[in-house]
């Protein structure tokens, strides 16, 4: 059915974006059976404390009407104090910090405000999935920066050459899903350096910061020259294992804050106010809480890579993250999709295929994506049965 005959329903922006593959891949999972290790949410919730926070919040009526547009001050604070202890940035919660619905909303509400038509975004491919989703919602142009496997280190010299005089701003992500990723301080400072020298913007997903098992977490908007022209975004989903809760925030000067917040307030205007105060909460928790987390999750890389290897994958190590990039050619395997699509049902193991996340799916046509973040048992079983692949 189309209201005006030939003109189909979805605008041209969105044709090329269909349902999301980790939608598609959950269904599947639900469908066989199969242990999902394709979308990146943990099979246990996260703090018991930060869960009967948000009870309390609930029960006290505290967030359950709109709370402020910019976000709970209790959360605002609480994100300034991180920001402090982690990374000894100073940032003022009146002016400088943006609650959103998510990283997800904290992305797209970017793209809204600070894209033109016509203007270009450079993004690391492999994409997270909603990025190229964002920049063609504002009308923009994306650019892909290819990230290359073994490592997948960014190129400086071909993110030079991609820069042109309608390059408006870069979208990094670091630690980077799908690869695992983490931009060291060296390329963080090269990258910097481009930005100041062409004028950039830089918008930074940092979602995974406190999943870095190799290396460290630096956030760009840390470097001379970038506090003023850097949107830092980050999300409680994977820090605390609450996924669902989608409570995100951008850190910015004040005049970057109110960019996005002036697209963001019609987005959503507010959300999941009783969480912003459990999150709040969640924000205060001991150096001990964050370590042990990173940890428990050091432990899950190492025992699935060291499945799938055995199961005959060729394993990229992540340096952070929840996941793991393979490379499925060892098995006698080409492409990713069709592996994916069948493996339900050879082995009881769904996986993502991240071709899907590239605009040169060729460059990651045969690498398949697993994530970590499950119980042990569980990865062990995956890797149990992934082992039949063998044959
Ligand atoms: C790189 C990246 N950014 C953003 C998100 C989404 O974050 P949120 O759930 O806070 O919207 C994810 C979730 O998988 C992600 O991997």
């Amino acid at each position: 059915m189309t209201a005006t005959p030939g003109r189909p329903l979805l605008n041209r922006r969105l044709t090329e974006f269909g349902s999301t593959i980790f939608a598609e891949m959950s269904a599947l999972a639900v469908r066989t059976g199969a242990i999902n290790l394709g979308q990146g949410f943990p099979d246990t919730d996260g703090p018991e404390p930060v869960r009967e926070a948000a009870v309390r919040a609930l029960r006290d009526g505290r967030g359950n009407q709109y709370p402020p547009g910019p976000g709970v001050p209790e959360l605002r604070a609480a994100v300034t104090e991180h920001q402090r202890r982690f990374y000894g940035l100073a940032f003022d919660p009146d002016t400088e910090v943006l609650v959103t619905a998510g990283a997800t909303e904290a992305i797209a509400a970017s793209m809204l405000a600070l894209l033109e038509p016509g203007d270009e975004v450079i993004a690391f491919e492999p994409f997270y999935d909603s990025y190229a989703a964002s920049i063609a919602m504002a009308g923009a142009t994306r650019v892909p920066l290819t990230l290359r496997a073994p490592d997948f280190r960014p190129d400086l010299d071909a993110l030079r050459d991609a820069i042109t005089p309608r390059t408006r701003l870069l979208l990094l992500n670091s630690p980077h899903n799908p690869t695992g990723m983490v931009l060291t301080r060296d390329e963080l400072t090269a990258i910097a350096a481009l930005a100041v020298e062409h004028d950039l913007l830089v918008v930074t997903d940092e979602v995974y910061e406190h999943l870095v098992f190799d290396g460290e977490h630096v956030p760009l908007i840390s470097l001379p020259g970038m506090r003023d022209r850097t949107v830092s975004i980050s999300s409680s989903g994977k820090t605390f294992s609450f996924t669902g809760w989608k409570v995100g925030w951008v850190t910015a000067c004040p005049a970057l804050v109110t960019a996005v917040r002036t697209a963001k307030q019609y987005l959503t205007y507010v959300s999941a106010g009783p969480f912003q105060y459990a999150v709040a909460e969640a924000l205060r928790l001991p150096d001990a809480y964050f370590a042990d987390f990173r940890e428990d999750l050091r432990a899950k890389r190492d025992l699935l890579s060291g499945g799938l290897a055995d199961a005959g994958f060729e394993v990229f190590r992540p340096q952070g993250t929840y996941f793991v990039t393979t490379d499925i050619t060892a098995l006698g395997e080409k492409d990713g999709v069709p592996f994916c699509l069948g493996l339900p049902e050879r082995c009881g193991v769904v996986a993502v295929p991240t071709s899907v996340f590239y605009d040169t799916p060729d460059a990651g046509r045969s690498h398949v994506r697993f994530a970590f973040c499950k119980k042990p048992e569980v990865l062990r079983e995956a890797a149990e049965r992934l082992r039949g692949l063998r044959g």
